[in-house]
C-alpha cells in the first residue's frame, strides 16, 4: 500500500495549478485589509463558506470575483510566493504555473504589475528548491481580439512565459475560437496547451480541435479523450501529455474520474496528477496524488509512473531534465 509519505517524498512537478486558484482565506483577507476592499466576508470561515460551487460555472462564479483583493505588484508576488512555499513542502521540484492576465487587466490592473510580481516570485522560488515557470491563459469566454490584445502585451516579456493556455468556462467557447493566437503563438516558439474539463458540453470535439487543428503538446483534464479509440491513439503515438486533478474533477462533476484516469496512465498515456485551484478545493498536489491513490488502490509503481510523466512531459529542455529523473 501506498503512504502520504511515500507521495509526498517522491521528488514531482506540477503542471496544472492556476495561481488565483492558490489564493488561501488567510492571504484574501489580508490583502482586503491592505488594499481597504470590503469583501463581505471577515473570518476565515465566512471566506471559506463563500467557496461553495458544484460545476465548473458556478466554480468560476466563485473565483473571478475573489480576485478583487489582488491590486498591486507585490500582491501577486505574495499570492505566488505563498503557493511555492506548499510546493516545497510537497516535494515539489518544479512547477509550471497558469495565470489569466485578462482577469486583472480587464478590472484597471497593469498587465506588468501581474507578470513583474508572478515573475520575480517564481525567480525567488529556486531558494526554495522549486524551479517555476509562467503559463499565461487566454480566458476562452472573452473574445479572441480581447487575447490577441493580451498576446501582444506579453511580447516584450516574451523570455518571462514559458507558454501559452486557454481556460475558463467551455460552454460554446472551442479551441477553433482561438486559431489564430495560438498560430501566432506558436509560430513565435511558444508551448501550447488548453483546458479540455471534464464532461463539457462538446468535450470530445473541442479535444479533437486541440489536438488536430491546434496542435497542442498538452491537454489540461482530458479524460473524455477516452470516447474516442483513434484520438486516444493519436494523444499515445505523439506523447500528449494529460495533466488530470482528481480532486477538482470531484468538484464539479461529483466523479474524481480516478477509473478513467488509470485507464489512461495503464494505456501508457502520459498521465500526471495535480492541484487545479488547491485553495478552492483545499487539497494540494500530495493530496490529490494520496486520494487517488486510496480510492483506487494504486500501488507504488503508479505513483512513480505518474511523477515520471511529470517531468517528462514538463517543458524542461532535454539535457536539464536527466537532473530530475
Ligand atoms: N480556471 C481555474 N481553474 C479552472 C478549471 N478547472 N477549468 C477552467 N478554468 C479554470
Ligand atoms: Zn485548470
Amino acid at each position: 500500500n501506498v503512504t502520504k509519505e511515500f507521495i509526498v517524498g517522491i521528488p514531482k512537478a506540477e503542471l496544472h495549478v492556476h495561481l488565483e486558484g492558490t489564493l488561501e482565506p488567510e492571504l484574501k483577507l489580508e490583502l482586503a485589509k491592505k488594499n481597504g476592499i470590503d469583501i463581505g466576508q471577515k473570518t476565515i470561515e465566512e471566506v471559506r463558506q463563500s467557496y461553495e460551487f458544484d460545476s465548473l460555472t458556478s466554480f468560476l462564479g466563485v473565483y473571478y470575483p475573489a480576485m478583487e483583493v489582488l491590486q498591486k505588484e507585490e500582491d501577486f508576488y505574495l499570492l505566488a510566493m505563498d503557493y511555492l512555499k506548499k510546493a516545497k513542502d510537497n516535494n515539489v521540484k518544479y512547477a509550471e504555473l497558469f495565470f489569466d492576465p485578462q482577469a486583472h487587466t480587464s478590472r484597471g490592473v497593469p498587465f506588468a504589475d501581474v507578470i513583474n510580481g508572478y515573475y520575480r516570485a517564481a525567480k525567488d522560488g529556486v531558494a526554495l528548491g522549486v524551479e517555476s515557470h509562467l503559463i499565461m491563459c487566454f480566458l476562452r469566454d472573452m473574445s479572441q481580439e480581447s487575447a490577441i490584445e493580451t498576446y501582444e502585451q506579453m511580447l516584450p516579456y516574451g523570455d518571462k512565459i514559458i507558454g501559452i493556455g486557454l481556460d475558463s468556462d467551455e460552454r460554446k467557447n472551442p479551441p477553433k475560437k482561438f486559431a489564430d493566437v495560438f498560430a501566432r503563438a506558436k509560430e513565435d516558439g511558444f508551448n501550447i496547451t488548453m483546458h479540455c474539463d471534464i464532461d463539457q458540453e462538446n468535450s470530445i470535439e473541442h479535444i479533437r480541435q486541440a489536438l488536430l487543428e491546434i496542435g497542442v503538446q498538452r491537454i489540461d483534464h482530458g479524460t473524455n479523450i477516452l470516447e474516442d479509440a483513434k484520438l486516444v491513439e493519436y494523444a499515445k503515438e505523439n506523447g500528449i501529455g494529460f495533466t488530470c486533478c482528481p480532486v477538482s474533477n470531484s468538484f464539479v462533476t461529483e466523479d474524481m474520474k480516478g477509473k478513467e484516469i488509470l485507464e489512461l496512465l495503464h494505456k501508457g498515456l502520459k498521465v500526471t496528477v495535480n492541484s487545479d485551484d488547491p485553495a478552492y478545493f483545499q487539497s494540494y498536489i500530495s493530496d490529490d496524488m494520496y486520494v487517488l491513490a486510496t480510492k483506487y488502490n494504486l500501488e507504488k509503481k503508479d505513483i512513480i509512473q505518474l511523477a515520471k510523466n511529470s517531468f517528462e512531459i514538463a517543458w524542461i529542455p532535454a539535457e536539464k531534465k536527466n537532473e530530475y529523473i
